[in-house]
């Protein structure tokens, strides 16, 4: 017999989560300008299998459609992202008002089926006008964002309580690291780490002085890291990782100053800088897939590199399998940061290949096994003491990921890319079930969206 799913306190807040570029497609329709991602995939030999988001899941035509899906889903809590050139194609001056209109359905939308919106800022994609202009490596986007993000915030503030500035700076530090494949990229990695930091922290009063109730955050993406072998070299390559993954941005957001190694800091930031940096925060987000296990490498750019985790098979998208260890990365949240703001799981998922069978029915049996495994996890970290409120699983639909095109799905959702038809998987059916029985055997039921 299987275990029961554990059971949640009522307080405890659950949705999905997607991100502008990966589903909206539209990408030139009603005034939006052309971001940084578009140039990414129309370039020859952009995205893997000739992928664009040009169309991707269509949402932005789908949207009722889609929100519906949520509805019947029966969570109370949806995470999406504003396409920054959607709303202000230049990146600076005018917004595009049928742009903003979008993101008004969206919010209305959720907001009539009781599902409380969370936004995110910004999810990897900005204006081509911005990434001309030397995109994150210029200290000068730092305070564009914080433009951006006031404006969305005059616009949305009325409606939208729970605001993240950025989505995985660590993620778009790393593309600036490594690039994609094809031309030469800049390669200003960590000048793009300290002022993706400034601009969240350039953000964060700008947001709160529009939002009334504000609940404002940031994601990021936490692995826990580990040591290939008890070797010193390894034992200081796992250091150095946690340095430049787990903590470059923690540090700096409830440190006042990026992780010291040997004694310096791995990234110098004035004392004003660091100020700004350090805004307080009202949670983390936490993006969770899968734990760093890794050893000293001279070709890393920083001395490791990761390596397979012993005996775990490993998905789609060649990250290893071990949902158990997410208890691990939160133990160390707790020990490591004492202070840390409450906890909201903003990402956590698996990736599939998930074809419809002969019935046309999409049986993601691997899927479920990993979410109720990371989701025993979560509760055992609340009883250990974390203090976590939320959960959002990736994603709502299969959509674009990013560089890796179509071919790794990960909705709850399934959509079939020539006829953007949407088939829910057996997973959306076990995460209602689940839900279901958080209504009913979480104390008094699901705190309310409002109030
Ligand atoms: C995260 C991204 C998200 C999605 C998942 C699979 O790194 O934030 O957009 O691509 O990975």
């Amino acid at each position: 017999m299987t275990e029961p799913d554990p059971v949640f306190p009522p307080y405890f807040r659950w949705g999905v989560a997607t991100a502008a570029y990966q589903i909206e497609g539209a990408w030139d329709a009603d005034g939006k300008g052309p971001s940084n991602w578009d140039t990414r995939a129309h370039r020859p030999g952009g995205l893997a299998g000739g992928a664009t988001g040009d169309v991707a899941c269509d949402h932005y035509h789908r949207l009722a459609e889609d929100l519906d899906l949520m509805a019947g889903l029966g969570v109370g809590s949806y995470r999406f992202s504003v396409s920054w050139p959607r709303v202000q194609p230049a990146g600076r001056g005018r917004w595009n008002r049928r742009g903003l209109d979008f993101y008004d359905r969206l919010v209305d939308g959720l907001l009539a089926r009781r599902i409380e919106p969370m936004l995110t800022v910004y999810h990897w994609d900005h204006p081509q006008a911005i990434e001309d202009a030397g995109g994150w490596a210029d200290r000068d986007t730092a305070s564009r964002f914080a433009d951006y993000a006031e404006g969305l915030a005059v616009r949305y503030g009325d409606r939208v309580r729970r605001w993240i500035t950025l989505n995985e700076p660590l993620s778009v530090m790393h593309a600036e690291l490594t690039g994609p494949p094809g031309p030469p990229v800049r390669r200003h990695g960590l000048r793009v780490a300290h002022h993706l930091v400034l601009g969240h922290g350039l953000a964060v009063p700008r947001l709160r002085a529009h939002v009334t109730g504000a609940e404002i955050g940031i994601s990021l993406n936490l692995a826990g890291t580990t040591p290939a072998t008890d070797r010193p070299a390894d034992v200081a390559a796992a250091a150095r990782a946690e340095a430049y993954e787990d903590r470059l941005f923690l540090d700096p957001l409830l440190r006042g100053d990026f992780p010291h190694l040997d004694g310096k800091p791995v990234l110098e930031a004035g004392d004003a800088d660091r100020a700004i940096m350090a805004a307080p925060l009202d949670f983390v987000g936490v993006n969770w897939y899968a734990p760093a296990h890794v050893a000293a490498s001279e070709s890393g750019v920083f001395g490791y590199t990761r390596v397979p985790v012993p005996g775990a098979s490993t998905n789609l998208l060649g990250w290893p399998v071990v949902p158990e260890r997410f208890g691990a990365l939160l133990a160390w949240l707790r020990r490591t940061y004492p202070d840390l703001p409450p906890i909201q799981i903003t990402e956590n998922g698996y990736a599939g290949l998930d074809e419809p069978d002969g019935t046309g029915s999409v049986e993601d049996l691997p899927r479920i096994a990993y979410l109720r495994e990371c989701l025993r996890q979560v509760r055992a970290a609340l009883d250990a003491g974390s203090d976590i409120r939320g959960y959002h699983v990736w994603s709502l639909l299969d959509n674009l990921e990013w560089d890796h095109g179509y071919r790794p799905r990960f909705g709850l959702v399934h959509v079939d890319f020539t006829t953007l038809a949407r088939t829910p998987k057996a997973s959306y059916r076990w995460y209602r079930q689940f839900l279901d029985v958080q209504r009913r055997d979480g104390k008094d039921g699901l705190r309310p969206c409002f109030g």
